[in-house]
């Protein structure tokens, strides 16, 4: 799901203005054998000097943004990357890796994967973050500034880009909750919580009244 302004106007050029300047490298350098065969694309490490104060920006912005604390609920972050797909890149299909590394160099469960949009989408053609699930595959090209959440396990690719650059983060959650339909019941309830108007709470409290009693009831 998009999560929307995550970074507001000023963040987001703060964030564009330090990456003029980061040390970009190829990207297939931080992949797996097999995402490294489909992989082209440029990045730069949230444990570079130069891109550390950039990761951290991000970080806290996501971390204090109401609805992404309420989704994702993290414990322990990755270390930020930031990707750079000119024309002619692009990131096939694949699946990120189950376990990541943080600031320290420890392993995390990666739960949830966010990219966040750093490049205004009329700038370029292309380079749509493409989630495949069992329902079938959609497309995101989000605002610059908003963030599209998905879970890890889930296949996904950044299409070609034709025209322009496209600028993102992307990074991992292990999220305080494991499981995501436990999450998802947390989040119903926070949105209760948060004074949703009348039919939307009645629904959410249906809905999380409905998923308790499939959770804990026995034939
Ligand atoms: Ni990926």
């Amino acid at each position: 799901m998009i999560v929307p302004n995550i970074l507001n106007s000023q963040q987001l050029a703060a964030v564009q203005q330090g990456l003029a300047s980061a040390p970009f490298r190829d990207g297939r350098a931080t992949a797996g054998p097999a995402a490294e065969q489909v992989k082209r694309n440029e990045q730069a490490r949230g444990d570079d000097p130069g891109v550390i104060d950039l990761g951290r920006k991000v970080r806290l912005a996501l971390e204090t943004h109401p609805t992404f604390k309420a989704l994702v609920r993290p414990a322990r972050w990755s270390r930020m990357m930031f990707s750079r797909y000119g024309p002619g890149q692009q990131y096939g299909l694949h699946v990120d890796n189950a376990a990541m590394y943080d600031d320290g160099g420890w392993p995390l469960r990666t739960d949830l994967s966010f990219t966040l949009f750093l490049s205004d989408p009329e700038t370029y053609e292309g380079g749509a973050l493409l989630l495949r699930d069992l329902a079938g595959e959609r497309e995101f090209r989000p605002a610059a500034g908003s963030a599209v959440l998905y879970p890890t396990g889930q296949l996904h690719k950044v299409t070609p880009v034709t025209h322009g650059v496209r600028l993102a983060c992307v990074g991992w959650v292990q999220s305080m909750v494991r499981r995501a339909d436990q999450r998802e019941l947390l989040f119903d309830l926070e949105r209760v919580r948060q004074g949703q108007d009348g039919e939307e709470a009645a629904l959410l409290l249906d809905k999380t009244i409905g998923n308790l009693l499939r959770m804990w009831g026995e034939d």
